[in-house]
């Protein structure tokens, strides 16, 4: 870390730890040791899944807000560490924002979320041996890459509204668009893990050209210009307006007729789309369409679009 301080002094190092639950004086000594070594702050890794929870940390220690904010007020009370504190914590907890607010109270300077999701990734169907397969067993493990971002942007959110601390992104984050739905949500960074696993660290170049493109659509000059913007629209469930009503329309030039809408509507939907014989094109019955999306989400041709209504 000393080195690659010294090669590049003007860029942000964040270095990232992880002790035994009751080890203050561990947690405190690898801060600090981060600290000297150059880093300009400090993630505490209290959120990995993968073996740890069984020996008491890791995920374990975020899930337990007395042990964690204790971690955190002794690293803290240590006058000599300076650089900002960073619990990265688990999605894998009933209320993120409780474990944030306690943990901000002990004096954490940010967060980082979220950490992998713990999962059984399943059998091999010829063996039905258990995926990641370690001599006939398997265990769960943290699953990562674009089917988390879900999880990680609603944790993001419930962070940066409560305690409010800044927050770096992380879970799922691809392409410059993805980047940008974190920071939309008032992520002030974003982390990513398993994208330069699979793409290698030139993804990062890919990255910012997505970014300068959706900035430049936009008009926005800087970061700031967005960061923050998305947290209006996103409401309660209550708070919703329930007035609102969609319903499907098929663009027919687009349409080549495969039919997979029919299908999902009437089997998984609301049988608004009928496709006789003597249609050329499928035919929603604005009466019976809900706008359940269901059908514009299985077009193989982004021939449906759901229209404001006034019923
Ligand atoms: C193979 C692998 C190793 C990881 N090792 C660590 C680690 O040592 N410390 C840590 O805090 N997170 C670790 N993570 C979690 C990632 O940093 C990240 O939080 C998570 O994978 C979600 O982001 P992603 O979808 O961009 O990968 C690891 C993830 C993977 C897939
Ligand atoms: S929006 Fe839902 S109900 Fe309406 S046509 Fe599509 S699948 Fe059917
Ligand atoms: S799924 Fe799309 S392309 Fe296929 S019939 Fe329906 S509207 Fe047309």
């Amino acid at each position: 870390m000393i080195t690659l301080k010294q090669k590049s002094p003007d860029r942000l190092i964040i270095g990232s730890i992880m002790a035994d639950a009751r080890d203050f004086d561990g947690w405190r000594r690898l801060a600090l040791g981060c600290q000297q070594a150059g880093m300009d702050m400090v993630e505490l890794n209290f959120s990995c899944p993968n073996g740890y929870p069984e020996k008491g940390k890791g995920s374990a220690i975020g899930q337990n807000e007395t042990i964690a904010a204790e971690i955190v007020r002794n690293i803290k009370a240590d006058s000599r560490i300076t650089l900002p504190i960073i619990p990265k914590l688990t999605p894998n907890v009933t209320d993120i924002a409780f474990i944030g607010e306690e943990l901000a109270k002990a004096g954490a300077d940010a967060f980082c979320a979220i950490n992998t999701v713990p999962s059984l990734f399943g059998f091999d169907p010829l063996t039905l041996n258990p995926k990641v397969n370690v001599n006939g067993y398997s265990t769960s493990g943290g699953y990562s890459g674009p089917g988390i971002k879900p999880i990680a942007l609603r944790c993001v959110h419930d962070l940066v509204e409560n305690p409010g601390l800044p927050v770096m992104g992380c879970g799922g984050c691809t392409t410059g668009f993805d980047a940008v739905e974190f920071l939309l949500l008032g992520a002030g960074l974003v982390q990513l893990a398993t994208a330069v696993m699979f793409q290698g660290d030139a993804l990062i170049y890919r990255l910012f050209s997505g970014m300068m493109q959706f900035m430049d659509q936009h008009g926005f000059d800087t970061i700031t210009d967005f960061q923050g913007k998305g947290i209006p629209r996103i409401r309660r469930f209550d708070q919703l307006d329930m007035a609102y009503h969609t319903r499907a329309m098929i663009n027919e030039k687009k349409c080549n007729r495969c039919g997979k809408c029919v299908i999902s509507c009437r089997d998984g939907g609301f049988q608004a789309i009928t496709f006789s014989a003597n249609d050329i094109f499928p035919c929603i019955d604005p009466e019976t369409c809900v706008g359940c999306s269901l059908c514009a989400h299985v077009c193989p041709n982004d021939a449906i679009r759901l229209e404001e209504t006034m019923t």
